[in-house]
């Protein structure tokens, strides 16, 4: 079995390999792994993906097999996305190819638009566009967010609408457009396609093994960073105001839960679009609660959407200034439920209640927010 993956220096990308390897392993698979990656700084694709199979971190199971042992089973493309040629076809005739690479960034600054929207619509049309003469499928990593401002049950499919959703920021519209350009495009080549979309990705949950890691910190997790600096900066807490629709949630799902559905679906031909979601969101003023409460900062207030705001302190400004204005769509959007019958059929959903997240927050406070360096 060949497969290609994008993205394995990222947060769900890595998980992913994990598992691909797992997966040869444990059922004795004659398998190839393709990794298109990039160096960073020093560091040639090689030195990072070693670096994520040999740390601590890393899943036992694949640890003690060691790096010669794993290497067997991985190819390097050391390219950038943007520039990826496609003059290896006899290495990749018949591989199943993931996409799992992207730019994840909820700006809403305007400056910032045309680059979110570039850089993940770009890439997924050049790799389409060089790489489908030989590959078998086509899976793309998607996000839930890009089902837009929804009310009431959301399913799986979002691209057999009658009406076309309103995306919060560039990075759910570019998710959206590049979902729509897969479905079109693989459908007019007539090359098998799938969707998966995550919601936010959490820490891992499904044993306790490197419980509640997460290589990098993101969304939620940036406003308990954000709270938890301020809490250590000042002595007297200034109030802060959050604008927040009591009914809505947000809707967290573990990383490893994800990798998993990834690599039991990616063969399924039944199964074209999947959002891989909690079946609830986790309540938006349960949740600050929890947060605040975990960083320590006790001085807030929850108030109705406000169109005209004054800061009425600095700790507001620099909240609002920075995370605060890019989070702020998603605690006014209105309150929605994913359809999870299908999800759940294929591997049980982990539950993610209040001392779960409490627990997550509490690992990524002891671990002072600090991504690790791949
Ligand atoms: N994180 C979430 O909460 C979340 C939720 C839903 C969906 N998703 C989707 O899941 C996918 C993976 O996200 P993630 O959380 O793993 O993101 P991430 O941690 O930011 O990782 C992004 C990955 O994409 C690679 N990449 C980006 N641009 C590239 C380029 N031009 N050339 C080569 N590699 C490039 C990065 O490589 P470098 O390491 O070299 O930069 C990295 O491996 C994305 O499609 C994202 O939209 C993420």
């Amino acid at each position: 079995m060949k497969i290609i993956l994008t993205g394995a220096t990222g947060v769900l990308g890595s998980q992913i390999m994990y598992e691909i390897l797992e997966l040869f392993i444990r059922d004795s698979i004659n398998g190839k792994l393709l990794l298109i990656s990039r160096s960073k700084g020093k560091k040639s694709a090689l030195d990072r993906i070693n670096k994520l199979l040999s740390s601590s971190y890393t899943p036992k199971i694949l640890k003690d097999q060691g790096l010669e042992k794993l290497d067997q089973y991985i190819e390097i493309i050391d390219t950038d996305l943007d520039s990826v040629q496609e003059n290896f076809s006899s290495k990749i005739d018949g591989a199943y190819f993931i996409h799992s690479a992207g730019y994840v960034n909820l700006s809403t600054d305007e400056e910032h638009r045309e680059k979110i929207f570039d850089e993940n619509t770009k890439i997924t049309k050049v790799i389409l566009n060089n790489f489908h003469h030989s590959i078998k499928k086509f899976i793309y990593i998607g996000t839930a967010f890009s089902s837009g401002e929804r009310t009431g049950i959301v399913e799986n499919d979002f691209h057999n609408l009658d009406f076309i959703p309103q995306h919060r920021n560039a990075y759910e519209n570019a998710k959206f457009y590049s979902e729509n350009f897969v479905a079109k495009r693989c459908k007019d080549l007539g090359l098998p396609f799938q969707i998966l979309r995550p919601s936010v990705i959490c820490g891992r949950l499904m044993d306790d093994e490197n419980k509640y890691f997460v290589s990098k910190y993101m969304v939620f997790y940036l406003l308990a960073k954000f709270f938890y600096l301020a809490a250590q900066r000042t002595t007297e807490q200034e109030n802060v105001r959050f604008m927040i629709n009591e009914k809505t949630g947000l809707n967290i799902i573990p990383v490893d839960y994800v990798a998993k559905i990834i690599v039991s679906v990616f063969r399924r031909d039944d199964i074209q679009q999947l959002n891989i979601v909690s079946h609830k969101s986790l309540n938006l003023v349960k949740g600050l609660e929890l947060i605040m409460d975990e960083m320590g900062y006790k001085n807030y207030t929850i108030i109705r959407n406000a169109p005209h705001f004054e800061y009425q302190n600095t700790t507001e400004k620099l909240y609002y200034e920075s995370i605060g204005k890019h989070l702020k769509p998603y605690l006014v959007t209105s309150a929605k439920q994913f359809n999870t019958t299908l999800l759940n059929s294929i591997l049980e959903i982990p539950v993610l209640d209040d001392e779960t997240f409490t627990q997550l927050i509490r690992y990524a406070k002891l671990h002072k927010f600090k991504d690790v360096n791949i």
